[in-house]
């Protein structure tokens, strides 16, 4: 039996990861610490909140006493870290806070880690891991034809995002290295599933049809990403906190490239098939094309390109395959069709994060 804190869990992939974990160790603790920015969501974790070993903490990873009491009250073996700034548009308008919580917050919690698990002579490291869940944009763009990136690719971040990870992997992987402290990352690409916040590619195109705005492509929408379902990074995560090797780092990936533009093309795809097969969501979402017979497509519009836009990451997860029998597991037409399906059986969820902040956000950023 483990007993897990989740940074972050009320986010995007923390609170499918909390979901997932519960669902296939439901002995387990978990104990989610989230501060509730505008992308955590308590109702994120609704189903949760039922599990008898589930318990909810309001506060900040930069709050290093929070953390140590906590570590210490609910002897907590694992913590898997993905508390973070994680949107890079806002990163290239705000950069601070993407140094204070995603180094500075990092760092902190490290920091509780180290007194709380190994300030007795003698700890065994084994009984303990720090997990750091990062992204595949530390590594920097890739050219067309260039290969996939490896755990050996040299670091080149290009967004103050990219970057403030960078740097919080290189502090995770120095407490490793100097004072022994048990961690682990994961370098991970694009996610897309329930949940996620509606500034991000899919939920905001899924969102947009379904109230008749504008599909914003960035540039001439060829910028590619590897898409993974939330549920395989969750999957990924689990391996690693359960054969994983301590002090090394494991991409995880599905060799799933796709352009902005393809991408957005299935969903509209997506979309379309749904609203043809249930008439009945034309009444709900009258302004959706497909409620005025136009296909989803002709939503889309070409946006002015994000600055420093980075034009294609590709993932090689062979690592995480080879050592630890990883494969992702759900196809991208499935995914995106459950995806788009989780949307519209969940008006409710995103009308409800869609509060002024997030429409003035829309507002600077798109012009919507
Ligand atoms: N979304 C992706 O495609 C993707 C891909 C690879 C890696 N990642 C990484 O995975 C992690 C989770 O990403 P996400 O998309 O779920 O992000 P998210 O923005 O949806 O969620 C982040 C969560 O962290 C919480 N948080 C922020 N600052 C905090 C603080 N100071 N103290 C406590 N909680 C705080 C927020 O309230 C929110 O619940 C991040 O570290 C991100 O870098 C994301």
């Amino acid at each position: 039996m483990s007993r897990l804190l989740v940074t972050g869990g009320a986010g995007f992939i923390g609170s499918n990861f909390v979901h997932y974990w519960i669902a296939r160790h439901p002995d387990d603790r978990i104990v989610v610490l989230d501060s509730l920015t505008y992308a955590g969501n308590l109702a994120n974790l609704e189903a949760a909140a039922q599990h008898p070993g589930f318990r909810f903490v309001h506060g900040d990873i930069r709050d290093q006493g929070l953390v140590e009491s906590l570590l210490r009250e609910e002897e907590l073996d694992s913590i898997i870290h993905l508390a973070a700034e994680s949107h890079v548009d806002r990163s290239i308008s705000g950069p601070d806070i993407f140094v204070d919580v995603n180094i500075n917050g990092t760092h902190s919690l490290l920091k509780a880690a180290r007194r709380a698990w190994m300030e007795n002579p003698g700890t065994d490291p084994e009984r303990y891991r720090f997990h750091h869940v990062s992204t595949d944009e530390v590594y920097g763009s890739l050219g067309p034809t260039d290969a996939a990136f490896t755990e050996s690719t040299p670091y080149s971040p290009n967004s103050p995002y990219a970057a403030s990870k960078a740097a919080s992997d290189h502090l995770v992987r120095a407490y490793q290295h100097t004072y022994g402290l048990p961690t682990s990352i994961s370098n991970c690409s694009n996610n897309y599933g329930p949940y996620q916040f509606p500034e991000k590619l899919i939920p905001l195109c899924i969102v947009n049809l379904l109230v008749g705005k504008a599909l914003p492509i960035y540039g001439d929408g060829q910028n590619v990403r590897d898409w993974l379902h939330v549920d395989d990074h969750s999957r990924g995560i689990e391996l690693i906190l359960d054969r994983g090797r301590v002090g090394e780092t494991y991409n995880i990936g599905s060799r799933n490239e796709q352009a902005n533009l393809d991408l957005v093309r299935q969903l509209c795809r997506s979309v379309d098939k749904l609203f043809a097969e249930r008439p009945e969501l034309c009444d709900r979402f009258p302004e959706a094309p497909p409620a005025s017979g136009r296909q989803c497509k002709e939503a889309i519009e070409f946006v002015t390109d994000r600055p420093g836009h980075d034009r294609r990451y590709a993932i090689d997860s062979s690592r995480l395959e080879d050592e630890l029998g990883y494969s992702s597991t759900t196809d991208f037409e499935t995914g995106m069709d459950s995806t788009v399906l989780w949307f519209l059986e969940n008006e409710a969820w995103w009308r409800a994060v869609m509060d002024e902040s997030y429409r003035e956000w829309m507002t600077d950023q798109y012009g919507q």
